[in-house]
C-alpha cells in the first residue's frame, strides 16, 4: 500500500463557540479538540501530516508545537475544497490522502483503520441519519452506486429525503485529489469551493468509491457550540468509565466520574462519586478515593484510602496511607508507606517516612519528616522568610506538640519531643524536651478594661 497523508481542516471560525479562542483549542477531556484528532491521526503512522489552520492567529500551531505536523494557514476560507488544497504541495502524488476534521474529536481508530482497507479508489465515511438536515447527501443510482454528493442548499427536494450523508471524512489517492481540486468550481449556493464536488469528478473518471459506516454517531460528531461540546464532553466521559468498569474498577456511578488524561488502576479499585483525574493517574490495589477528590500526575500505591474532597496533585503515596478528608497534598509531596494525612493538612515538597502521622490542620512545606514521627494538630512549617525557602527536618520517632511553629532552617531530632504551643527557631536535640512558651501564670485581682467616658 502506499503511504498515507493526513490533513485535518480547522480553519473555521468557531462563531457560536462565542469566545476569543479558536474552536479547535477548547478542551474535551483536558485535552484541546484538534490534539484527540492528532492523537488518533498518529495512531495510523501517518507520513506527512497537515493542518489547515485559519483564526486565532499562531495559537493553533503554538498549542500543538510537539507534534510533527506542518500548519499551513487558509486566509480566506473559501471552502472545504479550497482548504484542503492549502495541504496539496506538502503531499507526493504517489500516495494516499486522508480528510480529517479538528473539530470532529472522536473519530476511532477502528473505523480509520476500516476505511484505509477498503481498497483502491475514492473512500466516504457516511451515516444514516433520520434527520439529515444540514449535511450533504450521498446521492447514488439505482445500482446503489454512489454518484456525487449534493449539500443541502443545492439539494432538489427529492435529494433532501436522501438519509444517507456525508461525514466529510474521506480518503482519497493524492493523484486523483489534487487533479480535482484544481478543477473544483464555486457556482454554487454557498459560493464556495466544495471538497464534496469531488465525488461527482471520481465517478467521471472511473474511479471506484467505497463507503464505510463508523460503529457509533459520536465518532463523526462535529463540535460548533458549547452545547455540542459538552454532549461529547459525556460520551468521551461515558467511554472512559465503562472501560474502568469493564477491568473491574468498581464506580458508585458511572455518570459522576470525569477523567481527564489516563487513569490505569489495580485491582480492587472502588471510587466514590465525583472524582476528577486528571494527566497520569495510577491507583494501585484496593485503593479506594472518596468522594469529591481530585488527582492529578500522581501514583497512590496499594491500599491506600483517600477520604471524601481531597487534593492530590504531582505527589507519590505509599501503601496503606490514610488521606483525608480534606487533606491537600501539593507537588512534591512523598509518602511513605502507612502515613497518615488528615483534614485540612497541607503538605508541598516533603517526604513524609514510614508511619508517621499529621492528623489535623497542619501546613508542612519543604520538609524531611522521618518514621513514625507525630505532628499534633495546628503545627506550621515557617519555611519562607518572604525572599527563601528553607527546609524543616524531623528526626525518626519525634513528637511535635500542637501548635508548634517550626520556624526553617530547623532540625528537629529523632526522638525528641516539642512542647504545645512552641515556637522552634534553633534546632531540638535527640530525645529531649525542648519548648518555648513562657510559664504559665495567674494574676489575681486583675480587671477587665472598661470602656471609656466620651
Ligand atoms: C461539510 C460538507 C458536508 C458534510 C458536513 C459534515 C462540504 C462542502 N460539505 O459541510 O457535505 O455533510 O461538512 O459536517 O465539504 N473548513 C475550513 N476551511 C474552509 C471551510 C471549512 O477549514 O474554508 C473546515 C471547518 O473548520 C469545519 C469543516 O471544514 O471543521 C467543515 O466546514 P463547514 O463549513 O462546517 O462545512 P459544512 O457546511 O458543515
Ligand atoms: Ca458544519
Amino acid at each position: 500500500m502506499s503511504h498515507l497523508n493526513i490533513v485535518i481542516l480547522a480553519a473555521g471560525k468557531g462563531t457560536r463557540m462565542y469566545s476569543d479562542k479558536p474552536k479547535v483549542l477548547h478542551a474535551l477531556a483536558g485535552k484541546p479538540l484538534l490534539q484527540h484528532v492528532l492523537d488518533s491521526a498518529n495512531g495510523l503512522q501517518p507520513q506527512q501530516m497537515c493542518v489547515v489552520y485559519g483564526h486565532g492567529g499562531e495559537a493553533v500551531p503554538q498549542a500543538m508545537q510537539d507534534y510533527a505536523a506542518t500548519f499551513v494557514v487558509q486566509e480566506p476560507q473559501l471552502g472545504t475544497g479550497h482548504a484542503v488544497q492549502q495541504a496539496m504541495p506538502y503531499f507526493e502524488d504517489d500516495s494516499r490522502t486522508l480528510v480529517l476534521y479538528g473539530d470532529v474529536p472522536l473519530i476511532r481508530h477502528s473505523t480509520l483503520h476500516q476505511m484505509l482497507q477498503a481498497g483502491e479508489g475514492l473512500v466516504l465515511l457516511t451515516v444514516n441519519l433520520d434527520i439529515p438536515a444540514g449535511y450533504g447527501r450521498i446521492v447514488r443510482n439505482a445500482q446503489g452506486d454512489v454518484q456525487s454528493i449534493v449539500e443541502e442548499k443545492d439539494a432538489t427536494p427529492e435529494q433532501r429525503e436522501i438519509g444517507e450523508v456525508n461525514t466529510g471524512i474521506l480518503l482519497a489517492p493524492t493523484r486523483k485529489l489534487r487533479k480535482w481540486l484544481g478543477r473544483l468550481g464555486n457556482l454554487n449556493a454557498q459560493g464556495e469551493y466544495y471538497l464534496t464536488d469531488i465525488v461527482a469528478m471520481a465517478v467521471q473518471d472511473g474511479v471506484a468509491i467505497h463507503t464505510i459506516q463508523p460503529a457509533h454517531r459520536w465518532e463523526v460528531e462535529g463540535i460548533n457550540n458549547k452545547l455540542q461540546l459538552a454532549s461529547l464532553e459525556r460520551v468521551w466521559q461515558q467511554n472512559a468509565a465503562r472501560e474502568l468498569l469493564a477491568q473491574g474498577v468498581t464506580l458508585v456511578d458511572l455518570a459522576r466520574l470525569d477523567v481527564r488524561g489516563n487513569l490505569v488502576c489495580g485491582r480492587d479499585v472502588e471510587i466514590d462519586v465525583g472524582c476528577i483525574f486528571e494527566g497520569e493517574v495510577k491507583l494501585g490495589e484496593r485503593v479506594r478515593v472518596g468522594a469529591y477528590s481530585i488527582i492529578r500526575n500522581s501514583t497512590l500505591a496499594q491500599g491506600t484510602q483517600i477520604a471524601p474532597y481531597s487534593h492530590i496533585d504531582s505527589s507519590e503515596v505509599g501503601a496503606n496511607c490514610r488521606i483525608g478528608p480534606f487533606a491537600r497534598l501539593r507537588p512534591g509531596t512523598k509518602l511513605d508507606a502507612e502515613a497518615h494525612v488528615g483534614n485540612f493538612v497541607e503538605i508541598k515538597n516533603s517526604e513524609i517516612g514510614h508511619g508517621s502521622k499529621a492528623n489535623h490542620l497542619s501546613y508542612i512545606g519543604d520538609s524531611s519528616v522521618g518514621q513514625r514521627v507525630n505532628i499534633g494538630a495546628g503545627t506550621i512549617t515557617c519555611n519562607y522568610d518572604g525572599a527563601n525557602k528553607y527546609r524543616t527536618v524531623i528526626g525518626d520517632d519525634a513528637f511535635i506538640g500542637s501548635d508548634t511553629q517550626l520556624v526553617a532552617p530547623v532540625t528537629v531530632g529523632a526522638g525528641a519531643t516539642i512542647g504545645a504551643g512552641s515556637t522552634i527557631t534553633r534546632d531540638a536535640p535527640d530525645n529531649q524536651l525542648t519548648l518555648s512558651r513562657s510559664k504559665q501564670v495567674s494574676i489575681s485581682g486583675w480587671q477587665r478594661p472598661q470602656k471609656g467616658k466620651k
